[in-house]
């Protein structure tokens, strides 16, 4: 397995109350898997995508990752985590405006303390495999929506990371440019890497592997039986004993 949430909680306290957020979520994801989870707006979807991809820790529960336990990581050992082992994309692209295409699919490789010249190939690559090979100084603003997604993959994969994590990773783009996007989710899947979508979009959905449904913190149903349905906690904790 590469990911195990075992009944996992998120509370979020918000002055005198605490906004509880996850309910018991449990999942478990195969190595090489590609999964859509979707849900209404509000349901928990990014909340359990920040905890997957390392950006945030459970209030209760346990999750581990490629075999390790971070429940209980310091923020040091959840940022080499994420550096090593998780590919992100987001929405929005989330580029850094002022640098070129080239510089942006750099930036995990400085943080790695790669050689100037070995990164500079490396990205080169990355961005002809997405097909950016002739847009490689251009700046996010000289770019359309599905280029700066493009971008964004071609970062997100540079380091070869087990899993990617993507949160709505069509949501801005056109349909034709959604549809370039799948395809290289297809291959990168492909070629190993477990994949976790969110999105609202049922026909990018229908592209993974298998689908998880959010709704009010739990999740609601699964295509693969390995989640247990919704339980109160006093029974799972029976369960346990
Ligand atoms: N830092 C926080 N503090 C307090 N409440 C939060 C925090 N982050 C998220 N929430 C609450 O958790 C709930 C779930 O938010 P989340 O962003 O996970 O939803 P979502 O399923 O991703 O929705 P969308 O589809 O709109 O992106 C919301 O009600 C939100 O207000
Ligand atoms: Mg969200």
């Amino acid at each position: 397995m590469i990911l195990e949430m075992k009944n996992v909680y998120k509370d979020f306290p918000q002055g005198d109350f605490t906004v509880n957020v996850l309910k018991h979520i449990n999942i478990r994801v195969k190595e090489g898997d590609y999964v859509a989870i979707t849900g209404p707006s509000g349901s928990g979807k990014t909340t359990m995508m920040n905890l997957i991809g390392c950006l945030d820790t459970v209030t209760k529960g346990s999750m581990i990752l490629d075999g390790e336990d971070v429940s209980t990581y310091t923020d040091n050992q959840l940022s080499d985590l994420r550096l090593n082992k998780i590919g992100f994309v987001f929405q929005t692209f989330e580029l850094l405006g002022q640098k070129s295409a080239l510089k942006n699919v750099c930036v995990p490789l400085a943080f790695a303390k790669v050689p100037k010249k070995e990164q500079i190939e490396r990205a080169t690559e990355a961005l002809q495999r997405v097909g950016l090979g002739d847009r490689l100084d251009f700046k996010p603003n000289q770019l359309s929506g599905g280029q700066k997604q493009r971008v964004a993959i071609a970062r997100a994969m540079i380091q070869k990371p087990r899993i990617l994590l993507a949160d709505e990773p069509t949501g801005a783009l056109d349909s034709a440019s959604g549809q370039s996007v799948m395809e290289l989710f297809e291959q990168l899947n492909n070629e190993g890497t477990t994949i976790i979508m969110i999105t609202h979009d049922s026909d990018v959905a229908a592209k993974a592997h298998r689908r998880a449904v959010m709704k009010d913190g739990v999740l609601t149903s699964d295509d693969e039986d390995l989640v247990p349905p919704y339980k109160p906690e006093e029974e799972v904790e029976e369960d346990a004993k």
